[in-house]
């Protein structure tokens, strides 16, 4: 009999390494659960249980407004934010608004998995370009940037993951990310940068965003609250110029739906405006920050010669190579036997092929006995199979 699977597809009993969202322990229950009762004493009806404004709750927008110019000096203003639906459901505005079908967009290669499914549904022709330590190699963009204008083509943007990269780890360097800013002016694609990971940094800074770097012109950098208050309030935020934000209140959708998911949006403000948030980001990165060093402890402990990982300084993900010799579909049905789930890197590349040889651990959800004993069980499979 198939074992039991939970909403996230996880097996009951099993050990989960490509989950990529929060454990239970690690979502505010309490607060969110005073804040709401709270709201609804207050003038909490109308507003939790309304329409709301296209653009989203007001006071979240203002309470991100500010954020961003303190944090950052990012110099925007409420014109330029709005509400969305998640970071996906911006990735899927953009798409819609800005593409038709058969048009080319960039991505990297690997690329986050889901946003590659949006793409598809949009039958986009998806071009990939290789990353490495430093982020998107700029050398083969402008390769494939040439061999689509031969080809009569100009892409309509490049999607980016440009901090802790989902699925690798990698943060994108400052100097790439100029690179990559003067070749979209020369060949006038647009930068979709979907920033989910920023705040869950471990070290020092981090670079300037794509956004900052190109004074905000033609870039659109989404931004959630899933990674560090709860995905399921479904809340997220785009940045883009005032003509752009402008543009997609003015859709359709957003003006008979009144806003992105009003309720959550409403919650979420009241979170923010409590204070509460700030201080719950900082004890998420120092729990994020252990599980990761359980994992790099247990991979550098386990794992048998001829493998590579990264090693990332922050978000939620590290990123295997396998030796030549061990394909990932023996070891996921190996590790499935032995009830270790993974995720398979054929999924984040747009041909699987090329990822027959990488895996994606996430950190985030295990707790240390499992994501140490998950490792050990990977390393040791991953030895049976080269012995
Ligand atoms: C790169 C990236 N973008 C977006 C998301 C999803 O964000 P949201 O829950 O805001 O839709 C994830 C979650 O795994 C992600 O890794």
């Amino acid at each position: 009999m198939k074992p039991e699977a939970t909403p996230q597809g996880i097996v009951a009993g099993s050990i989960p390494l490509f989950a990529g969202h929060p454990s239970r322990e690690l979502l505010p229950v309490d607060d969110l659960q005073r804040i709401i009762s709270a709201g609804w004493a207050g003038r909490g009806v109308g507003r939790y249980l309304n329409y709301g404004d296209e653009q989203g709750d007001s006071q979240l927008i203002d309470f991100l407004v500010e954020r961003f110019n303190r944090n950052e000096t990012l110099g925007i203003s409420r014109e330029n934010l709005m509400i969305i639906g998640g970071s996906t459901g911006g990735v899927g505005m953009i798409t819609q608004q800005l593409t038709r079908p058969g048009d080319a967009v960039l991505v990297d290669a690997p690329s986050y998995r889901d946003a590659l499914h949006i793409f598809r549904d949009h039958r986009l022709e998806i071009c990939p370009v290789p990353i490495d330590d430093d982020g998107l190699v700029v050398s083969d963009l402008a390769r494939m940037l040439r061999r689509l204008a031969a080809a009569g083509k100009a892409p309509r943007f490049y999607y980016v993951v440009p901090n802790f990269q989902n699925p690798s780890g990698i943060t994108m360097s400052r100097e790439r990310r100029g690179a990559v800013i003067e070749l979209s002016r020369e060949y006038g694609f647009a930068i979709v940068e979907d920033d989910v990971y920023n705040d869950i940094r471990f070290g020092g800074p981090l670079p300037p965003s794509f956004y900052e770097l190109a004074g905000g012109e033609n870039v659109l950098r989404l931004g959630s609250f899933s990674k560090t208050l709860a995905p399921g309030l479904r809340i997220g935020w785009l940045i883009a110029s005032a003509e752009r934000v402008r543009r997609f209140v003015d859709s359709g959708m957003l003006r008979m739906g009144g806003g992105a998911n009003p309720f959550s949006a409403a919650v979420v403000a009241d979170y923010c405006r409590s204070d509460a948030w700030e201080g719950h980001v900082e004890w998420l990165r120092g729990q994020y920050r252990r599980r990761r060093d359980v994992a790099l402890a247990a991979l550098d402990a386990s794992m048998p010669a001829g493998v590579d990982w990264t090693r990332p300084a922050g978000g939620y993900f590290i990123w295997l190579r396998l030796p030549q010799s061990v394909g990932v579909d023996e070891l996921e049905a190996r590790a499935q036997a032995r009830n270790v789930y993974f995720a398979s890197g054929k999924g984040f590349f747009v041909d699987p092929v090329a990822g027959a040889h990488h895996l994606r651990l996430s950190f985030s959800f295990l707790p240390r006995v499992e994501l140490q004993a998950g490792i050990e069980i990977l390393g040791g499979l991953i030895a049976q199979i080269t012995a």
